[in-house]
């Protein structure tokens, strides 16, 4: 070798040991990309979320020019995407486990990397993640939504170890970005006062927003949240992640905001009392975090969910719905079979599809008659229903409309024939004081047995009522002195209770495909996506005056489509039925209202509305939602839905204003539209005997209207305008 040939061997060898196999991993949707990369020791590094860029050869040169340091040159936090502690990394893990020989760290080093094109549209990519001391490993999935801009991301844990790891914390998915500034749109809740916002920057440190209620988790928290980079996002100006775990059990999310530049979002379980014990071989599945990144606003974001829901992830998503009376808030537990016929009447003569019947039907022993007693007892009340309720769903059939019932099969009441005879399938502490919410306990589903009392309920529910067409499912307690009486590790409590119940539910949904069903807690303390595989729909809250309603169903809206949201017309609230009415139309329709007590004209208004909105729902329920002028900033708001082919528009406006104004002084812009075509507007929904300003025979483009937009003439004498738009 001469001695140029051996600089040159040398040059290469020193070349050699600095490089290494860099593997880059895209995980594409149509719009966004999300960038894994591997590093010199094989960690997996999260480097980008955000728009694809247009050449992705230079998705590598990210890693470089990020000079990922927290705190000083000497940390050693590496910007991993999947975060396990008890090594390198020092900040909020995702993963925490205890293994087999007591020893508690965890490094997760890249193996291989698996995709599958499920459809045109959905690529699974499988990323392994191995220990290299222990024969303990994690997959990280990533489910990409190409049109939807979605992307679903779980974990599966699994071991080999000589005996069983205890799994400390098991959270979904990290994720890890950079800004300048985070801003959090997170809900607080509580019955009654569902989905309020609040919007703040997160300063650093952890934010965490969780629940411990076992049922009912969303009683105080939500489990949806936008973050937005840099500044807050507007509706249409922004980058943004709006994201939401699927899980009906307790949940954490934690905002961790460090350095200068990074917040690391860690979504899943709640580990809270809740140490998992693997054996070996065992999968252990995380619930799956959907989220979606956009970098025009809120609204995209929200669009993209809304989507990804009808599509893939709600029951029945891009089906019909039926519209409902329901009886609650007019009888309460006080009816007879005569009420009840009258009232199956009044849903016929409404023109509404289904009637259906509420709390109170059931127990014999202990009557239903208050929220006290019965509650398990499953058989009709032979006292209030002489001719049981077979015959109610028969004589549904006879007058041309549905029967659909209330339940609350996972919950017993101790004044119960049930709660006599099961005391050990209960949740409670068998050594201290009985606590109830709403007078109920809650049944323990990590019981089998429990499990097969709950399907056994619906079950008997249908042979009973074989026209049986809509189930509402009731879930009013959450739980306090969390113990099974059966269960042996009592760690494995929370998880279990949720296994149980979706297992309930999976089987009620392979015997029932097509059976509407609507979530609810009372109100809305359980709405999460993985609730709505098996729901149709759900009770947003039992607050329906129609002026909180616009807040509230602006604030779900977020996250879920308008034809999974129940609003019900009520004897809430001051307003006139037509205001009460507009509300309820930008979702599911639906009444609670004693129709034998409406106004000649309330009675004609409310007839030709159900007929109006059955004009429109598919619109509402399929179509792309826009919100247009926000309800707390503005004394108008306004919330759009445009139809897929851009040629049919409803458009809802309300007057919020508190202090007296004058009402709609600039146009409002209208969004969604093709600016080469030509519209016309009529306002719809008119109350009888009155006219509207609007002149329905005037053309517009949608450009003028996109750019100058509409003025739909709200103002203290017209609070409520709903606009139908129509292409030319
Ligand atoms: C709470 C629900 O939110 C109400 O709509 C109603 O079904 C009651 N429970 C019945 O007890």
């Amino acid at each position: 070798m001469s001695k140029k040939q051996l600089n040159l061997f040398l040059l290469s060898m020193v070349l050699c040991a600095g490089t290494y196999a860099q593997k880059t991993i895209e995980i594409a949707t149509k719009n966004n990309v999300l960038i894994l990369e591997t590093d010199q020791e094989q960690s997996l590094l999260s480097t980008y979320l955000g728009k694809k860029l247009n050449n992705s050869e230079e998705y590598p040169g990210i890693q470089k020019l990020d000079k990922y340091k927290p705190g000083s040159d000497d940390l050693l936090n590496k910007r991993e995407a999947y975060i396990a502690s008890g090594s390198v990394n020092l900040l909020e893990p995702a993963l925490s486990v205890t293994h087999a020989d007591g020893n508690k760290s965890t490094v997760l080093a890249f193996s291989e990397v698996n995709t599958e094109q499920l459809d045109q549209n959905r690529k699974l990519t499988s990323v392994i993640l191995k220990d290299p001391k222990y024969n303990f490993r994690v997959t990280l999935k990533y489910l990409a939504y190409y049109n939807e801009n979605v992307i679903e991301q779980w974990a599966e844990i699994t071991h080999n170890e000589k005996g069983s790891v205890v799994l400390n914390k098991y959270a979904s998915a990290n994720l890890t970005l950079s800004g300048k500034k985070f801003f959090l749109k997170s809900h607080y809740s509580g019955a009654t006062r569902e989905m309020r916002s609040e919007e703040a920057q997160l300063l650093h440190g952890i934010k965490t927003i969780d629940s411990k209620l076992g049922t009912r988790t969303n009683l105080l928290h939500s489990s949806s949240f936008m973050l937005s980079i840099d500044q807050p996002a507007t509706e249409d100006l922004g980058e943004v992640i709006a994201g939401s775990l699927e899980w009906t059990g307790n949940f954490k999310l934690e905002y961790e905001t460090f350095d200068e530049y990074y917040v690391r979002v860690t979504a899943g379980i709640n580990n809270f009392s809740s140490n998992y014990t693997l054996k070996a071989g065992e999968n252990f599945v995380t619930p799956r975090f959907v989220y979606t990144y956009s970098a025009n606003g809120k609204g995209e974001a929200s669009r993209n969910l809304q989507n990804w829901a009808r599509n893939y992830q709600l029951a029945d998503g891009k089906g019909e719905r039926a519209t409902i009376l329901n009886n609650w808030e007019t009888t309460y537990f006080d009816f007879n079979d005569e009420k009840l016929n009258e009232l199956t009447k009044d849903t016929k003569k409404l023109g509404v599809d289904v009637f259906l019947l509420d709390d109170g039907w059931f127990g014999n022993k202990y009557p239903r008659n208050g929220s006290t007693s019965g509650l398990g007892d499953w058989q009709y009340n032979r006292q209030k229903l002489k001719n049981g309720i077979s015959t109610l769903g028969k004589e549904a059939t006879a007058s041309g409309v549905k029967f659909g019932i209330w339940i609350e099969p996972e919950m017993v009441n101790p004044k119960s024939e049930l709660y006599e005879k099961h005391p050990d399938w209960v949740i409670r502490q068998p050594e201290r004081k009985e606590y109830y919410m709403r007078n109920q306990l809650v049944l323990d589903l990590s019981n089998p047995k429990v499990q097969d009392f709950v399907y056994q309920t619906v079950e008997d529910l249908f042979k009973e009522v074989p026209e049986l067409a809509f189930i509402k499912w009731d879930c009013n307690s959450l739980i306090y002195n969390a113990h099974s009486p059966t269960l042996k590790n009592q760690d494995h409590f929370y998880l279990e209770y949720i296994r149980g119940l979706n297992n309930v539910l999976e089987r009620i949904r392979k015997k029932y495909p097509k059976t509407p069903m609507m979530l609810c807690a009372g109100g809305g303390s359980r709405v999460d996506y993985a609730a709505l595989k098996y729901f149709t729909e759900f009770w947003p809250s039992d607050n329906t005056n129609p002026y909180d309603r616009i807040f509230i169903q602006w604030e779900y809206s977020y996250y879920f489509p308008s034809i999974a949201v129940d609003n019900h017309i009520t004897d809430m609230g001051k307003q006139p039925i037509k205001f009460k009415t507009d509300v309820a139309m930008m979702g599911k329709l639906g009444y609670d209202v004693r129709v034998n007590e409406l106004s000649k004209n309330d009675l004609l208004f409310s007839q030709n509305a159900v007929q109006t909105y059955n004009n429109f729902k598919d619109i509402v329920w399929h179509g792309q939602q826009y919100r247009l002028q926000d309800p707390y900033e503005n004394k108008i708001a306004s919330i759009a839905y445009v139809d897929e082919a851009q040629n049919q528009v409803v458009i809802f406006n309300y007057y919020v204003a508190t202090l007296f104004t004058n009402g709609v002084i600039l146009p409002i812009k209208l969004k969604g539209l093709d600016p080469a075509k030509k519209y016309k507007i009529e306002e719809i929904n008119l109350y009888p005997n009155t006219k509207s300003p609007i002149d329905k025979e005037k053309v517009y483009s949608g450009d003028f209207l996109m750019k100058v937009g509409f003025n739909p003439e709200v103002n203290s004498n017209r609070t409520s305008v709903v606009l139908k738009v129509q292409a030319q």
